[in-house]
């Protein structure tokens, strides 16, 4: 369990990592550093609004017990004087190289961003080391979020961007470095016909023999049931050969098919896993100002850490096998016949095993609900828009007959795991008081209901 909010918020998040206070947003210069993991994220730590941005900090020996330490870098030089913007982490002979995207507004309100980096021996306190490389030529001041990864066989060290052309066009550039110091300009990475006007946040890297390209683009119109939330996080398979980078396909698949889940980033554990945190989530202003932890003066958390995997062409995202030392008592149900499970805590694991398809429907409270309908292999989660009080969906069609769920609650969130990670839902809700799960359907199958820590 977490500390902080926890003890006194109505919509606690007790095992996703959350400011104590004040506005959370992307996760940043996820590493394994010394054997802990080190986690930072977006903070404005004054106040629920987009401002002030720093990287707050929390180290963990097993990515479930969070120590919270004091922010690693907060706005202090020219290049970085308004927000210390999203970026990574790599380790180089021993010290840890964070990269981050300083944001500057000058006096007479022009707006710019810079690329710096901060070391460090401890992982405790950080030295910034200034700007790396003039800003590109043919991009706005939209250039930001690096993201830095090493290649062997070039034995090379690369920096991805996200970027907006000057005609407003959105792209990711990249950068290659001997030493992490001096930086060659490469261009655009990808060569993708893309209808948003900015993208963030990219990722690289290779998973099971395949290198993936994940980023989150901004002004995608929806399609289908597809990209019905604000803005998007999407991945794409590529390849990478004798350094030249290029995408198998222009199809971006969404990573999540919920509400709430933005910014995703990767890194990979000493023990080669690739893991992935993500923001969850972005969402329309008017609908985060009315988030009700606002009144409780902080807002947002991280996803769950996800294992990754790239499977029969698909990218799947299986919770890390550590969140089992959350598990305390367990709950077994049939899923032959209705039935109910009422606690005072807030934080449970629901695993479900189908030996055969049919329609079901999960409700949790009140108005947060994931049905399935057989005929078609389509889940449907729903849940009540705070800020309209009306009820709004998303939904995806499995590719494959549903065989199980393993689905996270905290007091607030909802994340959704069918078939083994390869389709996945991300949502906030937000009802007050303890929960309340109503199964219904009629179907050959078990539940396990496990209250977490
Ligand atoms: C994504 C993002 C990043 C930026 C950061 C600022 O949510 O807009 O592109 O670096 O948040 O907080």
């Amino acid at each position: 369990m977490l500390d902080g909010v926890v003890k006194q918020s109505k919509y606690p998040l007790r095992y996703h990592i959350t400011p104590l206070k004040g506005l959370l947003n992307d996760p940043n210069g996820l590493v394994q550093f010394k054997g802990a993991y080190h986690v930072f994220y977006q903070l404005n730590p004054y106040g629920t609004s987009h401002e002030n941005k720093a990287w707050g900090h929390m180290v963990s020996k097993n990515m479930v017990d969070w120590e919270r330490k004091a922010i690693a870098l907060a706005p202090s030089e020219y290049y970085d004087k308004d927000g210390i913007y999203s970026g990574s982490a790599v380790v180089k002979e021993g010290v840890l190289y964070l990269f981050y995207t300083g944001n500057v507004i000058e006096a007479d309100g022009t707006k710019r961003s810079y690329q710096c980096y901060a070391i460090s021996e401890d992982g405790e306190s950080f030295e910034k080391k200034g700007p790396l490389f003039p800003h590109p030529e043919g991009y706005t001041r939209h250039v930001r979020d690096p993201k830095v990864w090493y290649s062997e066989p070039e034995k090379k060290w690369f920096l991805v961007l996200g970027a907006q052309t000057d005609d407003l066009r959105g792209t990711a550039i990249w950068y290659a470095s001997g030493d992490l110091l001096e930086w060659e300009f490469l261009g655009e990475i990808v060569d993708a016909k893309s209808a948003a006007y900015m993208w963030e946040c990219p990722d690289v890297f290779e998973l099971d023999d395949q290198w993936l390209f994940l980023i989150s683009p901004q002004g995608f119109k929806p399609r289908g049931h597809q990209f019905q939330n604000i803005y998007h996080s999407v991945y794409v398979p590529a390849t990478f050969k004798e350094g030249r980078f290029a995408l198998t396909t222009d199809d971006m698949k969404e990573l999540d098919w919920g509400f709430e889940f933005y910014a995703p980033q990767t890194f990979q554990a000493d023990d080669g896993r690739r893991i992935l945190y993500a923001w969850m989530g972005v969402m329309e202003s008017d609908k985060e100002q009315a988030i009700p932890t606002i009144a409780e003066g902080w807002v947002h958390g991280l996803t769950i850490p996800r294992e990754l995997r790239f499977e029969d062409n698909k990218l799947k995202q299986i919770p890390v096998e550590e969140l089992k030392m959350l598990r305390q008592d367990s709950h077994s149900f049939t899923l032959s016949e209705s039935w109910e499970f009422k606690s005072e805590k807030y934080a449970y694991e629901i695993e479900m095993r189908f030996e055969e398809e049919a329609a079901f429907e999960v409700s949790l409270k009140d108005s947060t609900k994931l049905s399935y309908q057989a005929s078609e292999r389509k889940l449907i989660l729903e849940r009540m828009n705070w800020l309209t009080n009306e009820r709004e969906t998303r939904m995806t069609y499995l590719e494959e007959p549903l065989t199980d769920l393993q689905i996270f609650l905290d007091g607030s969130s909802i994340e959704v795991f069918a078939n083994e990670g390869s389709a996945v839902a991300t949502a906030r809700f937000f009802e007050e008081g303890p929960l309340v799960i109503h199964y219904q359907g009629e179907l050959k199958g078990s539940a396990k209901v496990y209250e977490l820590n």
